[in-house]
């Protein structure tokens, strides 16, 4: 089968058997076309909600799939590919941080949403690279301690000084391994580009871009802009999409090393298998567990 014939069957199949895909805009083309919804997390978990079918299949990472889950508990929910986990997600466990809890009751515990749900159920609010500083900054309380990125917690306390922000050592692997050589490197090699960088970056990064916003705010960016080259400081995804999006402009990768295996791990034959039924994972939860971690998720969909 080519991929246009593959793409023609899924489209057929997912009429038929009444699926939504949902693909965070890390996945590729090929995925995205196919795709009901493409976005970052903050759209996908909105989606998630008004989604009016009865089974989801998300092509992106098992946190996705799960908060698609608790959004949408009485859905069928398949993750494409069950080996696609987000290594930060799984840095910082539910003890870990009810230890840190009680120590220092007089905190808010905000999770990135690139978090388990077992450990969402101990925190108070989840946050979205795009939702991050306009949650903190509208939460009472002006101690907030940000998991498990520190980047990004980082980010956040510089956009709102006026809190006081512990930050834990966790963080994305792919975006951390980016320096300020790499950013130096990419600018002598297109100097008129604007560097568009995902606030998972160090600070060094972030500090020298020209907006830093989730892979959605990037891709909107870029588009409206009057600039026709850019840098793109995230997963090379982003760069090949805005390429096909705007092919009068200009996208370079920030850094050929930005690639991740999770995010890349789902194919489009997964996709056809898991709508078929015989590939994916269903994603199961214990009504316990999804009572406690919908707080946090609605709470985030609530101040986002
Ligand atoms: P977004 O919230 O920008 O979609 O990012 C998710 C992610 O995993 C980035 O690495
Ligand atoms: Fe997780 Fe980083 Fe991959 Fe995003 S890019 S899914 S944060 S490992």
């Amino acid at each position: 089968m080519t991929v246009y014939e593959l793409q023609q069957e899924i489209l057929r199949l997912k009429k038929e058997k009444d699926v939504c895909v949902l693909a965070h805009s890390y996945q590729t083309r090929d995925i995205v076309e196919i795709a009901d919804f493409t976005g970052d997390s903050f759209q996908l978990s909105v989606k998630a909600k008004s989604a009016p079918n009865s089974t989801v299949v998300m092509c992106g990472v098992r946190f996705m799939a799960e908060t698609v889950k608790l959004l949408s508990p009485y859905k069928r929910v398949l993750l494409a590919n069950p080996v696609a986990g987000c290594p930060m997600a799984e840095q910082m466990d539910k003890e870990l941080i009810s230890g840190i809890k009680e120590k220092y009751p007089d905190y808010t515990v905000v999770a990135y949403i690139n978090t388990t749900t077992d450990l969402k159920t101990v925190c108070d609010v989840c946050v979205t690279s795009s939702s991050a500083v306009k949650i903190v900054r509208a939460l009472p309380n002006e101690n907030i301690l940000f998991i498990p990125d520190c980047n990004l917690g980082a980010y956040v306390q510089k956009q709102v000084p006026e809190k006081n922000i512990k930050l834990l050592h966790g963080g994305c692997p792919i975006h951390a391994r980016i320096t300020l050589k790499d950013v130096n490197a990419a600018k002598a090699l297109h100097p008129k580009a604007k560097l568009l960088v995902h606030p998972e970056c160090i600070a060094e990064v972030v500090e020298n871009a020209d907006f830093v916003g989730s892979t959605s705010a990037i891709m909107e960016y870029a588009g409206a802009s009057e600039d026709t080259e850019f840098i793109i400081g995230t997963e090379l995804a982003i760069a090949q999409h805005l390429s096909y999006m705007y092919p009068d402009k200009k996208f370079y990768p920030l850094s050929k090393e930005l690639i991740c295996p999770n995010m890349k791990a789902t194919s489009l034959v997964d996709v056809y298998r898991a709508i078929k039924g015989t590939g994916g994972e269903e994603i199961t939860l214990s009504e316990d567990t999804m009572t406690k971690a919908r707080v946090c998720i609605d709470r985030m969909l609530e101040l986002g």
